[in-house]
């Protein structure tokens, strides 16, 4: 465990003290930390997370952090934090209570984080993926990028795993600004702990709060900001002293066995024909994955074909779509024991998270006039071999036949010609596949709107029922208390005439 803390032990005594504190509240996420974690609140969502639900987590001028959460309706949620920064913009150090596991979808930039006692940095592009460890600190700079037509966003789309249970979100919430967890200790304390005179401990306390996203600094600038104080503390966190840092020089100063990162587009793929392609990462591919049970996936449909329909057998997926739009349908598996567990079709576009659970058959389809490309994290604690239904690939040709007619109740001419045809694999031409599955979602819309509408009715009709019900029986009570007060008025007249 502590060969993941960031602290492995200064060489000041006070200091360990500080790092067994620290690392006790990371561990524990407690007090200071937990309650100004970055996420809070984000309501689980179900399969289908769209870009418009997501929870807005930090929005500052110079970017913001969404966070979706989705749910596999089997075994709890998987949380997804996107983050945006704009051209030359830093996003504040961290402490991950989680495994990040990140893809950069736009843009350049920088990551910093520790790693042992390290600070590294690696450049960004698009397509890289990398794994972060829980307990490490990172930090985020985005290039000033320009093209022709626009100025580059920073865009990076994370998973916060729990390293045990795959993709299961961390229960502390996926990370907490290091200022915070610091800052908590009074300044005695962080004087002690620090060894450093008390003006460097009032200069800091009596900082305001920064943004967690702000304006990048120019490498140049001599007068140290705030955030470049607190970038300090982390480099004395890890070297034991609060002076001589500076983040920018760390590289220079010392050249660290490089990182690499894996990039999707630049590295060959798994598979790709005419209808498309697919690419998996996998710890083979990039070694900073090991230990982590998390694997990622990109698939790219052309126009009008399909991600033949498959199951997982060891992997639950959550993609994100990056491009396009398509129509996705799952399959419930038949001895599943989900508490409600529906056969789906679902409209998909840009932005929208979904959740295959594994051994769940599922299909992905393009339109026939855009492609759709999707990317995605999947637990696979094993190697995971997807499982095809159709095609070349098909799971079919391996079975022995007359089991498999046996199973489908057809005779093995009819299963000669159900499974002979098609000559492509894994990716499947597939024209109007994604429009006739839209047909049916609109009809079954179509259907329920019409349903809930003649519920309407019939509750209105219901309720006017009553309405008159109740009308009638006032008017029978009234006319019951005007026939009680004629009788009484009788009866005292009565009595009256009597006297
Ligand atoms: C649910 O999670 C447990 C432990 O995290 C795992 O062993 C199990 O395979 C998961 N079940 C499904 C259906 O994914
Ligand atoms: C910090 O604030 C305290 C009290 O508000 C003040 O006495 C002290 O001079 C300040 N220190 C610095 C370095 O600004
Ligand atoms: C997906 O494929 C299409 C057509 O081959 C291509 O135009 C598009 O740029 C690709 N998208 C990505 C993200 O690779
Ligand atoms: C399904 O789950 C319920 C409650 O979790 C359990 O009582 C039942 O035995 C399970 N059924 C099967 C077939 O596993
Ligand atoms: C693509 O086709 C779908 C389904 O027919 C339709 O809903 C959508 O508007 C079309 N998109 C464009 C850009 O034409
Ligand atoms: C089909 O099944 C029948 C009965 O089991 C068997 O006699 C026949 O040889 C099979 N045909 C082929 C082509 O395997």
């Amino acid at each position: 465990m502590s060969k993941r803390s960031f602290f492995s032990g200064g060489p000041l005594s006070a200091l360990s003290l500080l790092s067994a504190i620290l690392f006790l509240m990371i561990t524990i996420g407690a007090a200071g930390a937990a309650a100004n974690n970055a996420e809070e609140g984000v309501r689980a969502s179900g399969f289908l997370v769209k870009k418009e639900k997501r929870t807005t987590v930090v929005s500052t001028e110079y970017g913001e952090i969404s966070a979706a959460r989705a749910t596999d309706n089997i075994n709890g949620s998987y949380l997804l934090h996107f983050f945006t920064l704009d051209p030359n913009s830093l996003f504040l150090p961290v402490v991950l209570h989680a495994d990040m596991v990140f893809y950069v979808h736009t843009g350049s930039g920088k990551l910093s984080w520790t790693e042992e006692d390290e600070l590294r940095t690696t450049d960004l592009i698009r397509g890289d993926v990398y794994r972060l460890e829980e307990g490490s600190v990172f930090f985020l700079q985005s290039n000033l990028e320009t093209t022709k037509t626009e100025r580059q966003k920073l865009r990076i789309h994370a998973i916060f795993t729990d390293p045990i249970n795959a993709l299961h979100e961390p229960i502390t919430g996926p990370y907490s600004s290091i200022r915070d967890m610091v800052l908590g200790f009074d300044s005695k304390v962080l004087q002690a702990a620090f060894n450093v005179p008390a003006e460097v401990i009032d200069e800091i306390l009596n900082g305001t709060k920064p943004p967690a996203i702000i304006h990048g600094v120019t490498k140049t600038k001599k007068s140290t900001s705030s955030w470049e104080v607190e970038t300090q503390f982390v480099r004395a966190l890890l070297r034991g002293n609060v002076y001589n840092y500076n983040i920018f020089e760390t590289n220079k100063k010392k050249k660290k066995s490089s990182v690499k990162l894996f990039n999707l587009f630049k590295e060959s793929k798994d598979f790709e024909n005419c209808n498309g392609w697919s690419t998996t990462v996998t710890r083979k591919k990039l070694s900073a994955l090991k230990g982590s049970h998390i694997g990622l996936f990109m698939v790219n449909l052309t126009t009008g074909s399909m991600m033949g329909p498959h199951w997982n057998p060891t992997a639950t997926e959550v993609a994100v779509v990056l491009q396009g739009r398509g129509m996705v349908r799952v399959v419930c598996a038949s001895v599943s024991n989900e508490t409600e567990c529906k056969n789906r079709r679902f409209e998909v576009e840009e932005g929208d998270v979904f959740v295959v659970p594994r051994f769940h058959p599922m299909a992905q389809m393009a339109f026939n006039n855009g492609t759709l490309v999707f990317m995605g994290f999947s637990s696979s604690a094993k190697r995971n071999h997807p499982q095809y239904l159709a095609g070349q690939a098909s799971v079919f040709r391996t079975l022995d036949r007359d089991v498999l007619a046996l199973a489908f109740d057809i005779s093995n001419t009819t299963l000669d010609q159900l499974v002979g045809p098609q000559k492509d694999s894994v990716i499947l031409g597939c024209v109007s596949c994604a429009e006739e599955e839209l047909r049916i979602v609109e009809e079954e819309r179509e259907k329920e709107r019409q349903r809930k509408e003649e519920e309407a009715k019939e509750r209105e009709k219901e309720r006017k029922r009553e309405e008159e019900e109740a009308a009638k029986k006032e008017e029978e009570e009234r006319q019951k208390r005007e026939e009680e007060e004629e009788e009484a008025k009788k009866k005292k007249e009565e009595e009256e005439e009597r006297k």
